[in-house]
């Protein structure tokens, strides 16, 4: 009997061990669940609103849901913070999440954590630019869209990205160029449109509803971020109407017009004097009123603050908020309208008419993204998560991606492609040769794996390796070293360029040379190489590398941008010719392919 208690005890004991065990194990997938209103399992009292209601009309629903609202708390659903609303189901909301080249954890909205620590990492934007490859651009977008509908739902991510940036590259010292697909805006037209399908499009073709919801920014003629001290929080771009026309606008228009984008976003920057958030002309007339917004307009993070802080465009901060409103603004990144709306209210310059067609159009937003649907398991994407991210198949379209991008600017006959078996030994040398973080730029993730410029070319051939400068500003080249094994070797490969201590956000360059003593280097270890000298330029916008081009030591030049998680592998893969690089002349054919049509 005692015997019999005691085994029951210990199965008991077991069971209960086991079970819980089991729920403890499972508990932080359970935990992480999505951000969604509406959700009637816990409270059935909500099948009685029709904002909850998915088989009615958006214009109903947003109607029903901004009738139950107070004042107060219509305010707290003009910033990207939103406040939630316990009594009616609604959640708090975090409007800014990213996902410029990958799902990016640099908005508040985004974490990488367990179960999904990682995401695919593509080349940062410029060298996905110079594929010129339309479709190409589509698919990133819906492999980011599967990667950023996966993270929502076991709630590590929003359901609004505040990707692309299309921006015209103008000037080429600009730090955040390496953010856009470049400077020509037919290129940038064309990316903006096709990367917002890919992230916003369904797969049962539905129009209305979106996949994730997109933003084209920053809007516009926005290229200085801090030049010599010129900050963007202050800066006044001059423009033209026609060099407006021609060159800033287009990939905006197209954005909205092609892509269908859920958002624009207005930048930090004056145009022709005019903060571009509290430009009537600009937001109302030009993106509602001319291309028609189907969405919600977005100021950048903090630009009200800006607006009143740094360029005093207004008297009073309530004066700030009532013209962003009223010049078609929707929505502030940061918390300038939470905090000044119910007294530019109060003052009189505004009133509550005008807050309702602002939370309108974001309230409408969220019900286009399913958020006002219920459960997210039960929709469409509901089945996605940790096993649709960094599939084999998306690392190795990342890999794709930037062999497509990498550019051959210079080839002497004999030079590349290089023979595997030929090369016994292959110097490896440059600050950039043995990177991880710097291939992915900024606005960046974290990614599933790294393959360095080393690794992938290890792979193939022996190699030696010698940084040749401390970082990558090169104060003092490390020639003796560098020029040691280059001499010794069958053929240098020298991986130059930049990072994000060189150009980035808040950064803009000085001038597009070389960091430092870097071509130095260069030219040293060209001197007394006996084989192919192959320089690659890893960088985020274009560097002056005509010393290198006048060298004929120099044999090879590649540009590789910020070639993303797989880097090292594509560079491999076009210097030992598993990949033909696209070269910097392009045929008629190819622009007849590109565009339709050839002038
Ligand atoms: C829904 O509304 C009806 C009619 O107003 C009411 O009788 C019912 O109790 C409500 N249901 C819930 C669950 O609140
Ligand atoms: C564009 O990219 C796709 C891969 O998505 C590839 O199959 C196609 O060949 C590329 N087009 C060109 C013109 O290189
Ligand atoms: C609110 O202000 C707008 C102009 O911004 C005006 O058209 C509208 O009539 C006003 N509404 C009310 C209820 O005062
Ligand atoms: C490359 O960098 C990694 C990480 O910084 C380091 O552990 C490794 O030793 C380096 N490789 C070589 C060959 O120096
Ligand atoms: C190249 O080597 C020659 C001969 O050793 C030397 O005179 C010259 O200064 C070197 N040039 C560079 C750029 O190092």
């Amino acid at each position: 009997m005692a015997s019999g208690k005691h085994s029951i005890f210990l199965f008991c004991y077991i069971l209960c061990f086991t079970l819980t065990n089991f729920a403890l194990n499972f508990r932080p997938v359970l935990a992480q669940k999505p951000v969604f209103a509406c959700d009637v399992s816990g409270n059935p009292g909500l099948n009685n609103f029709s904002f909850c209601d998915a088989s009615l009309d958006v214009k109903t629903r947003v109607d029903d849901l901004v009738n139950r609202l107070t004042l107060q708390e219509k305010i707290g659903f003009l910033v990207d913070g939103s406040k939630g609303v316990s009594r009616l189901g609604i959640p708090n909301y975090e409007w800014w999440s990213e996902a410029l080249h990958g799902v990016s954890n640099t908005g508040p909205g985004t974490k990488f954590a367990s179960p999904i620590p990682s995401a695919t990492s593509f080349p940062q934007v410029l060298l996905t630019g110079a594929t010129f490859n339309e479709s190409l651009f589509k698919s990133i977008g819906k492999v980011v869209s599967t990667e950023a509908r996966a993270m929502y739902n076991v709630g590590l991510a929003g359901l609004t990205f505040w990707s692309p940036n299309v921006n015209i590259f103008r000037d080429p010292r600009w730090g955040r160029g390496q953010e856009t697909p470049g400077e020509d805006p037919v290129l940038s037209s064309k990316y903006g449109a096709a990367y917002v399908r890919g992230l916003q499009q369904r797969d049962d073709g539905d129009k209305d509803k979106l996949k994730v919801g997109a933003c084209c920014k920053h809007y516009t003629a926005y290229d200085v971020d801090n030049w010599k001290g010129i900050q963007r929080y202050t800066f006044n771009a001059v423009v033209t109407q026609q060099d407006l026309d021609d060159t800033y606008q287009p990939p905006f228009k197209s954005c909205v017009i092609d892509g269908n984008v859920a958002s624009v976003m207005c930048s930090y920057n004056q145009v022709n004097g005019k903060p571009t958030c509290g430009d009537p002309d600009l937001l109302a007339g030009v993106i509602r009123g001319q291309w028609k917004l189907n969405g919600y307009i977005s100021s950048d993070c903090d630009s009200l603050k800006e607006m009143f802080n740094s360029q005093k465009y207004t008297k009073t901060p309530e004066e700030t908020a009532a013209l962003a409103i009223k010049s078609g603004l929707d929505l502030n990144c940061g918390s300038f309208l939470s905090d000044h709306t119910q007294a530019a209210i109060d003052g009189g310059l505004l009133n509550e008419t005008d807050v309702n067609k602002a939370i309108s159009n974001n309230f409408a937003m969220l019900m286009r993204l399913g958020f006002f649907d219920g459960d997210p398991s039960k929709q469409l994407y509901g089945n996605l998560g940790p096993k649709d991210v960094c599939t084999s198949e998306n690392q190795e379209f990342a890999r794709e991606v930037a062999q497509q991008g990498i550019v051959l600017l210079k080839n002497t006959k004999g030079s590349l492609p290089l023979s595997p078996t030929a090369i016994k030994s292959l110097a490896v040398i440059g600050p950039n040769a043995n990177v991880t973080k710097t291939m992915i730029g900024n606005y960046e993730g974290v990614p599933c794996k790294y393959t360095t410029p080393l690794q992938g070319l290890t792979a193939s051939v022996a190699t030696v390796y010698q940084p040749g400068c401390a970082d990558i500003s090169c104060g003092t080249a490390q020639v003796d070293e560098a020029k040691k094994v280059a001499a010794a070797a069958d053929a240098v490969v020298l991986i130059m360029g930049s990072d994000q201590s060189i150009e980035t956000e808040s950064k803009d360059r000085v001038d597009i040379t070389l960091p430092g003593q870097q071509s130095i280097l260069v030219s040293a270890v060209a001197n007394v190489s006996k084989g192919p000298v192959i320089l690659v330029i890893m960088s985020g916008g274009g560097m002056d590398v005509q010393f290198a081009k006048d060298d004929p030591k120099v044999t090879s030049i590649l540009w590789v941008g910020f070639p993303g998680e797989a880097g090292g592998a594509a560079i491999a893969d076009v210097i030992f010719g598993n990949y033909n690089p696209s070269m910097l002349s392009f045929s008629h054919k190819f622009w007849k392919n590109m565009f339709g049509k050839v002038n």
